[in-house]
């Protein structure tokens, strides 16, 4: 006799699940990812005392269940980052970007921003390159999709394994060690220049721009090739003349048709 195993997650199920992650974030979990869905969601289903898989997709499927999806579409997204990941992009922002604006105003998107690591690069850079920054009208927009990402990044504390790749002296000069020890607070003068919000790439931008500077960076990656082509259209669009869009390093254009003019890897100019 063939026993039932309330864990177990059926390819039938997985599929079902695909398809509404899907349809909401974009996100295109490929085969393979089944034991992962099923390691992250089981502990959710546990959480909500679910008895199984299906249980669970009903619940979502139903209007009580409209909440659990950002949970879900939480527990399934990659939120993996760090300070001055793809350090190249950084020192374009100081020595290109920076140079090339006119005026005193810049406006930067870090658009899946994830547990804040990204936008706080962006703005210790900016800040590093402009002295006199105070006399600059600066915003950077700093969202995602996974609300618990958004918290962990608005509150700004690190461990010091997250901040040992930012050199010592920037640490220094824009974290404050905190007295429960391990622990580094972004200072106040660079959160001031980050507004973090939540937003599904999916859905309506409620921003006008333009914007100098996008950086998008290894999200694109989990979306199928159609929502890129139309995600970077929708980026170009936001864009000013001469405003640059930054993927991550394993992402690239090459296999989508788009407007931009190609700067270097994983670098291109409206
Ligand atoms: C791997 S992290 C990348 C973080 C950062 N950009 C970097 O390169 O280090 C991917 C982020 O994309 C977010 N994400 C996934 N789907 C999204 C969507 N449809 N809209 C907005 N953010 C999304 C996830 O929540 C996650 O925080």
């Amino acid at each position: 006799m063939e026993l039932f195993n309330p864990s177990e997650l059926t390819q039938e199920q997985f599929e079902r699940i695909c398809k509404i992650v899907k349809g909401i974030s974009g996100i295109n979990l490929r085969e393979g990812k089944e034991a992962l869905v099923r390691a992250r969601l089981l502990k959710r289903l546990r959480q909500l005392g679910l008895k199984d898989f299906n249980s669970y997709i009903d619940y979502i499927s139903s209007p009580d269940g409209r909440q659990e999806i950002i949970h879900m579409v939480d527990a399934i997204t990659t939120n993996k980052t760090s300070f001055f990941r793809e350090s190249i992009h950084f020192e374009f922002l100081r020595k290109r970007v920076i140079k090339e604006i006119k005026g005193k105003r810049i406006r930067i998107w870090s658009a899946a921003c994830s547990s804040g690591e990204e936008p706080y690069s962006i703005a210790i850079s900016l800040m590093e390159e402009l002295p006199n920054i105070s006399s600059w009208d600066v915003k950077i927009l700093a969202t995602d999709i996974s609300l618990e990402m958004l918290q962990k990044a608005k509150k700004g504390i690190y461990s010091f394994e997250s901040v040992s790749n930012v050199p010592l002296e920037l640490r220094q000069k824009y974290f404050d060690p905190m007295r429960e020890g391990g622990y580094f607070q972004i200072k106040s003068k660079v959160k001031d220049l980050i507004h973090f919000a939540y937003l599904n790439l999916m859905d309506k931008w409620p921003m006008k721009g333009p914007f100098d500077v996008i950086f998008c960076r290894n999200v694109m990656i989990y979306f199928a090739k159609e929502t890129q082509q139309e995600l970077v259209g929708r980026f170009y669009n936001l864009l000013r003349e001469g405003g640059y869009l930054f993927v991550g390093h394993s992402e690239g254009l090459v296999s989508i048709r788009h407007n931009f003019k190609y700067v270097r890897p994983a670098t291109y100019i409206k």
